[in-house]
């Protein structure tokens, strides 16, 4: 069924069920008010007549048939019954056979009056009182009286129920066909939106007014098409950074291979002179092993990747192992002009693979060199209770933000014209970096600023974890 069409019947159900608990309330009300008023009036009867019977010295068939003259209009009968439950008068029996339940009988004998109502018959308001001279008990004075008005009152409200019905489920009606209409449009709304988005555009939005559950939902909506667009951009990007890796890694190969095929044609043909050949050889190579490196530190990144490798962590002196890549490197640096300091307490101590440490800070280090002219690099250290921390300063070129983000994917260089100098040209070191130290639960942190310099920050926990422990 149409959301609509539920709408509008559960309105006029909710009419319907109102109207019918109002109904019997009023109906139940106005028949007991009615009967009240009828009983109340009978036992101001019943006592006058009682008293009159007391006064007159006994029970005259006259007097009671007298009083029923008098309320005649009222269509008042009275009933008299003797000790026995024997009707006294009238003496005709045809009008009404009283039945007197025992307990009424108890009630009576106890000086109580009765009022006795029937459910099937609500025609007739009834009354018994206590017939009692001079404290003894003779038997009933029953009256009885129709209940006036009473039918009309219950078909004039059947026929206002009725009316008030009809002119209220058609109110409820056009209103819940106004709500439905306002609610189906929003949900039309949705609708066109997920189709939208089926479609592929993630630039939808709905309105959230933040009023009712429509617009909690609507809320929520939003939220998944933007963490929807979020995915499929991500999607996006990893797709073009495979595609831009394929294409890296061709390029990257295609340099030394088309160098070593020229090299190997020219010697084929016997074009080199004899005093280059020793030369096209070194060079030959120098090619070779550049791409062996490619290979292997691909292979390598791959490895870290997929948590192939395998870490012999252990403690070993921080200052000494930096005193020994300086030294590696001091050759390097001075080429460019600059000049590596150390500011390393001897006595800290670093828990980590050993060659892998050194991986990572000889990759770092030769960036600095690479991206430093005539300045320093230096490598401080310092511990906290959980952590040691190694800063890797220089001052060179730096990077702006964009290159900063991006300096952990593979095969990126912040210029590409940067790309043939003598250290660095793959573009994969920090990479490679970036998975060893997650492969040693350690952080690395940069910070930079163009032509001003660039600080590495990286920290090893101290403890081995509780797992490794084990
Ligand atoms: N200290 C630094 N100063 C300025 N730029 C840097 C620094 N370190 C890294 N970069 C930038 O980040 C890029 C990526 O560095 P990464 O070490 O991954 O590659 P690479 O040095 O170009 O090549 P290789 O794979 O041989 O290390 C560099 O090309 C450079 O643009
Ligand atoms: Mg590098």
């Amino acid at each position: 069924m149409r959301y609509l069409y539920q709408q509008m019947l559960t309105s006029f159900i909710i009419v319907m069920a109102g109207f019918g608990i109002v109904t019997l309330a009023f109906f139940k009300t106005t028949t007991d008010t009615v009967y009240e008023s009828t009983e109340a009036q009978l036992f101001g009867y019943a006592d006058s007549l009682l008293s009159i019977v007391e006064n007159s010295g006994g029970l005259h068939k006259e007097t009671v048939a007298g009083a029923e003259r008098l309320l005649k209009n009222q269509g008042v009968a009275f009933y008299i019954f003797n000790e026995d439950k024997e009707l006294t008068y009238p003496n005709y029996q045809e009008a009404f056979t009283l039945k007197l339940s025992k307990d009424d009988w108890e009630k009576l004998e106890n000086g109580k009056n009765v009022s006795i109502r029937k459910e099937e018959e609500r025609k007739y308001a009834f009354i018994v009182i206590p017939y009692v001279v001079d404290g003894e008990f003779l038997g009933g004075i029953a009256a009885s009286e129709p209940l006036s008005g009473i039918e009309e009152s219950l078909t004039q409200l059947k026929r206002n129920f009725i009316i008030a019905i009809s002119l209220s489920s058609l109110g409820a009606a056009a209103l819940s066909f106004i709500f439905a209409k306002y609610q189906v449009k929003r949900i039309n709304r949705m609708r066109k939106a997920t189709h939208e988005i089926s479609e592929g555009n993630f630039e939808i939005q709905l309105e959230d007014k933040g009023k009712d559950e429509f617009d909690e939902l609507s809320g929520d909506f939003n939220q998944m098409v933007t963490n929807l667009k979020a995915s499929h951009e991500e999607i996006e990007r990893q797709e073009n950074r495979r595609r831009q890796f394929m294409a890296d890694a061709a390029h990257e190969m295609r340099t030394p291979l088309t160098t070593i095929n020229g090299l190997l044609e020219g010697l084929e043909h016997d074009m080199i002179p004899e005093d280059k050949k020793g030369k096209s050889i070194t060079l030959m190579q120098n090619e070779t092993r550049r791409l062996i490196r490619l290979v292997n530190e691909n292979l390598d990144y791959e490895n870290i990747r997929s948590n192939q490798i395998v870490l012999n962590k252990q403690h070993f002196n921080l200052k000494d192992t930096l005193d020994i890549i300086g030294e590696q490197l001091e050759q390097k640096a001075a080429d460019s002009g600059n000049i590596i300091k150390l500011a390393v307490d001897p006595r800290l101590k670093v828990y980590a693979d050993y060659d892998r440490f050194i991986q990572i800070v000889v990759n770092i280090v030769q960036n600095a060199i690479q991206f430093t002219k005539d300045g320093e690099i230096t490598l401080s250290a310092t511990e906290n209770d959980t952590a040691v921390r190694l800063e890797i300063q220089d001052t060179g070129i730096g990077m702006n933000e964009t290159e900063l983000k991006n300096i952990w994917e593979r095969y990126y260089k912040a210029d590409p014209s940067r790309k043939n100098t003598k250290y660095g040209e793959s573009g994969l070191g920090l990479a490679i970096v970036q998975q060893l130290m997650t492969l040693h639960g350690a952080t690395i942190e940069v910070t930079s600023e163009s032509n001003q310099g660039t600080t590495f920050i990286l920290q090893f926990p101290k403890k081995p974890s509780e797992t490794e422990k084990s």
